[in-house]
């Protein structure tokens, strides 16, 4: 594998709004992320991802833009920006920004002018079509509920929404476009910005037939995701912005690609295919998922996870580079989901992030994962802030009949705002995250859980981050080690080996019981060391056979 620092680099996202408030308004902005900057360079992270911080209407948290080439008032200015990238980069942190071009807002001026006339200049930047037999053009459902065509009498006219209404899709198929977005680009990279996270990526081509999805049972609506996701246009796409932009700079670039396979990632990732360096697979965040996908999800079987990411270990070994992941502004908190966040709560956290960061790929530590911070579960439904909860609670509840309890319990396990309530920086009111009033509930248990009691505390979680991205910079078979799953069978241990010169042995039990492990494989080695765990050290013989303790995680070098 050819080696590069995007591989060796850790990435810590912010979530912005959530992350840490300056002015007393209640919400996150840059020169609260300023204030933090040294707290990451201790924990050691290379790479900072910031969640968009582009002017928006927000009305999906500024992943609807109206300007692409300014910054959200709440957040601050271009200058607290210039002035971000500029500290981030004295201290030897990188920069890279959410590109969120599968979509823009509906008031962006080029939607604005879109609306207007059939042939404004800016009319084909959208996907517009007209009624067919007096209803919505085809199908489709929107990811966050309803049609997802919305009608515009102006020109009376359709135009395409995959999110939600104020959030119209971008039209690809037209060079203009990709123009405006390609020059957009080369600006924020010319400002010295150090890479993008692309939103939705995989979804930019769509099949330009637009025809009716598959109506799943109980659905209201037909799925697009045959004919908007993963088509072999995107890649097309892909490889033009890579030859006209990203060729041009020594960047990381990481595609969102919901629904991607293997074979996808290989394109889209591929060491030499010319398109992006790693991609986001969403196959491992998807385990458990009932009948209405998330809202109705059974406990995780640890089988069918281990063999979710064996798969992408060995699929992508020397052709793709993976990304890595449990959490981010999307999911839930990883200690609530896969692990214990009760009696076993610092054990877990920090088992589960063993797991993750051994194996092959970039680690990406979402803000607050590094203090284990968990799921909350508010009282009302009025609480919530996220669109797609609330949109959902209204599809599911109000429309289809399920219950008020089936839908909170859903909301309680996966819903978005899990990840986005403030980060918790110490136990004074509201977290130590505003002075104001923040604009999401804080999760109650701050006083417990929070930044302040764990940097100083060498058994605290963040110690624990901190050790282990220490460890990745000195040990090389961290990064480029070969990937090779034990016990593929097993309901509680998740073992596996990574092989440089040297091997790796790791083994983490994702119960509450103390389990045998028991190698089904030879492995061979004359000497082990010992390299790290979250219980007390404790001296074994045999490496290969041993009880783990509950959430135990030991890894160990094997020469
Ligand atoms: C994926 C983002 O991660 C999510 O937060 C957003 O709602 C959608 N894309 C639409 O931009």
């Amino acid at each position: 594998m050819k080696k590069t620092w995007w591989k060796e680099s850790v990435i810590y996202q912010i979530y912005p709004r959530s992350f840490k408030d300056s002015n007393g308004d209640g919400i996150g902005d840059i020169p609260g992320i300023i204030e933090k900057l040294d707290y990451l360079k201790n924990l050691g992270i290379d790479i900072i991802w910031l969640s968009p911080v582009y002017k928006s209407p927000n009305d999906d948290n500024g992943y609807d833009i109206s300007d692409y080439q300014d910054i959200m008032d709440e957040f601050g200015t271009l200058k607290d920006f210039d002035e971000l990238l500029k500290e981030a980069h004295s201290r030897g942190i990188k920069i890279v920004m959410d590109l969120v071009v599968n979509h823009s807002s509906d008031e962006h001026k080029w939607f604005v002018e879109s609306k207007k006339s059939i042939d404004n200049k800016y009319r084909d930047y959208y996907i517009w079509r007209p009624a067919k037999d007096g209803k919505e053009p085809n199908n489709w459902g929107s990811c966050f509920s309803g049609s997802a065509w919305k009608y515009d009498e102006t020109t009376n006219m359709y135009f395409l929404h995959l999110f939600s209404k104020k959030q119209p899709d971008l039209n690809w198929n037209n060079p203009e476009l990709r123009e405006e977005v390609y020059n957009m680009m080369t600006w924020w990279l010319d400002k010295g910005i150090d890479g993008f996270r692309m939103d939705v990526i995989n979804f930019i081509g769509k099949d330009q037939a637009f025809p009716d999805g598959t109506v799943y049972p109980g659905a209201l609506n037909g799925d697009f995701s045959t004919s908007c996701m993963n088509k072999p246009v995107s890649h097309e796409y892909l490889k033009e912005m890579n030859d006209k932009v990203l060729s041009k700079y020594d960047i990381v670039t990481v595609g969102e690609a919901p629904g991607a396979q293997i074979e996808d990632a290989k394109k889209y990732a591929g060491e030499n295919t010319k398109e992006l360096n790693m991609v986001f697979q969403f196959e491992h965040m998807d385990v458990g998922n009932g009948s209405e996908g998330k809202w109705n999800s059974l406990p995780f079987k640890l089988v069918e996870l281990k063999k979710i990411l064996a798969k992408w270990q060995t699929g992508l070994q020397d052709e793709a580079w993976n990304s890595l992941y449990w959490n981010n502004h999307d999911q839930p908190r990883v200690v609530s989901r896969f692990g214990n966040d009760k009696e076993y709560w610092n054990i877990s956290a920090k088992m589960l992030a063993t797991c993750l960061h051994m194996l092959q790929g970039t680690p990406f530590i979402y803000q607050g994962e590094e203090l284990g911070m968990t799921n909350v579960s508010f009282e009302s439904i009025d609480d919530y802030k996220d669109i797609e909860i609330i949109n959902a609670y209204d599809e599911l509840v109000n429309q289809r009949g399920f219950s008020h309890e089936f839908m909170m319990n859903g909301i309680y396990g996966r819903g978005r705002d899990n990840a986005r309530t403030p980060i918790q920086w110490d136990d004074s009111e509201n977290a130590g995250f505003t002075t104001g009033s923040p604009w999401i509930k804080v999760n109650p248990n701050y006083r417990t859980i929070n930044a302040a009691s764990q940097i100083n505390d060498p058994n605290s979680i963040f110690n624990y981050y901190k050790l282990l991205l220490r460890l990745r910079k000195e040990n090389e078979i961290m990064v480029y080690g070969k990937f090779d799953l034990l016990l593929a069978d097993h309901e509680q241990i998740f073992a596996y080996t990574r092989t440089l010169e040297e091997k790796l042995l790791v083994v983490c039990n994702f119960s509450a019981d103390a389990v045998d492990f028991k190698a089904d494989q030879t492995i061979n080695y004359s000497t082990h060391k010992l390299l790290l765990s979250n219980y007390e050290q404790m001296e074994r013989q045999d490496i290969t056979n041993f009880v783990l303790r509950p959430y135990e995680t030991a890894v160990y070098v094997l020469n």
